[in-house]
């Protein structure tokens, strides 16, 4: 020890003996407390029996070696995962996605890592039948799907986050980024590499969720709705605010967060308004028990960014410019340079079940890449 305090004095060119106490004393008192705070911290924290915890999601498929890891020369750049929940019988929704967004690997400096598609193992009641063997030689050609054993319905779809979110952890550990999506959404993968190029570096560690925010929307009351929720889960007949299910984009950090929160606080049930339980309910379950005497994780906190994702037009048809110019059959200049001043910022992109779906898909896409890559 004496030879220590010599040591420091020489380092830090003390003067007098006196402040190498005060500074003994004060370390000593600050390692004192460190130690109390863990004490204390133990003290509330009981660890929760392993059996109270929620069990993890049983994989029919897990599709290991699907995640792409970035080799060595380009391991610098930002590695995105497009993380699609799908409905088991929607082959064609899927194959657009894979002839379209899907196909991009790279932009702006940005990594495409993969874009994997979550299924669960058998028909909901009140969804299509699929065709077994269709979808056993979809998986095989492209393979770029991951199923979880639970009944893919609509009502089950916090199941199916919940398990993309584990296989993130266990198999796509190279992703900084994730994009949550539908199987009916585009995206304008240019617009988003370009902002997420564009984005410091910090924020790839935060423990932000960024999407459209749904501020104050009205539960639905009539059971025999697959929108139903009871009053039971929302009193007030009101969801809390939370990010639209369409398309958000979040950090490896939030997504290990919300699993961990799950499986401690959620061992049984789980909210069917899957966005609403996983951009609203365990962000704030998670931001209640941040601990305020030892050093807080970061709250989670949800980013509104509108202009991005205001994106209904399609769905709704409202859109003339935007749907009158998917309609015609070539896309012209002219129309390409006022689609491009209307909609510059929008990422993503809902496509209604018309019965020209493929066509408007594949032409919204045409256009985009007419838009962002001249
Ligand atoms: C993933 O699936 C394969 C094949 O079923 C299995 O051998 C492997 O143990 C699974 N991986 C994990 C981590 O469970
Ligand atoms: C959700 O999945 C579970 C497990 O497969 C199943 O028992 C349940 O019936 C499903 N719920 C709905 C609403 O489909
Ligand atoms: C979590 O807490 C922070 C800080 O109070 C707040 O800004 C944020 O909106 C909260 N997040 C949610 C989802 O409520
Ligand atoms: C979109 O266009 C507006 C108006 O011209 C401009 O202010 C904005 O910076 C553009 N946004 C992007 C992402 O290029």
């Amino acid at each position: 020890m004496p030879f220590l305090l010599q040591y420091m004095a020489k380092i830090t060119n003390f003067q007098t003996k006196a402040n190498l106490w005060v500074l003994v004393v004060s370390t000593g008192m600050a390692i004192l407390m460190c130690l109390t705070g863990l004490m204390l911290k133990d003290f509330f924290e009981t660890p929760m029996p392993a059996t109270l915890r929620r069990a993890k999601t049983k994989f029919i498929f897990n599709n290991s070696e699907f995640c792409y890891s970035p080799s060595e020369e380009i391991d610098h750049r930002k590695n995105v995962i497009v993380i699609v929940l799908s409905a088991r019988s929607h082959f064609k929704q899927r194959n657009l996605v894979r002839l379209t967004y899907g196909s991009v690997r790279t932009a702006n400096n940005v990594n495409i890592l993969r874009v994997a598609f979550m299924l669960g193992n058998a028909d909901g009641e009140r969804e299509e039948k699929t065709d077994e063997k269709h979808l056993r030689a979809e998986m095989k050609e492209f393979g770029d799907i991951v199923i979880g054993d639970f009944v893919d319905s609509y009502r089950n779809l916090t199941l199916k986050t919940i398990m993309a979110y584990e296989w993130l952890k266990t198999y796509c550990v190279y992703a900084d980024i994730v994009v949550k999506t539908d199987d009916d959404v585009m995206i304008n993968i240019f617009q988003l590499t370009k902002m997420l190029n564009e984005w410091p570096t910090t924020q790839f560690k935060s423990s932000n969720i960024w999407c459209m925010i749904h501020s104050n929307e009205k539960t639905i009351e009539d059971a025999d709705s697959k929108y139903y929720a009871s009053r039971e889960e929302f009193p007030d007949g009101i969801f809390p605010n939370h990010c639209s299910g369409l398309a958000y984009v979040t950090t490896m950090v939030v997504i290990e967060r919300t699993l961990e929160e799950i499986f401690k606080s959620f061992p049984g049930y789980v909210c069917t308004h899957e966005d609403v339980f996983m951009t609203a309910i365990i962000p704030q379950q998670i931001n209640s028990t941040s601990k305020w005497f030892w050093p807080t994780a970061n709250h989670i906190t949800l980013i509104n960014r509108r202009k991005e994702w205001f994106t209904y037009d399609l769905e709704q048809m409202k859109d003339t410019l935007l749907v009158n110019v998917l309609r015609q059959s070539a896309v012209l200049l002219k129309d390409v340079k006022r689609i491009r001043k209307r909609y510059n910022e929008t990422i993503f992109y809902l496509v209604a079940h018309t019965d020209d779906y493929n066509i408007l898909y594949i032409r919204l896409w045409q256009t985009l890449q007419k838009i962002f890559t001249d």
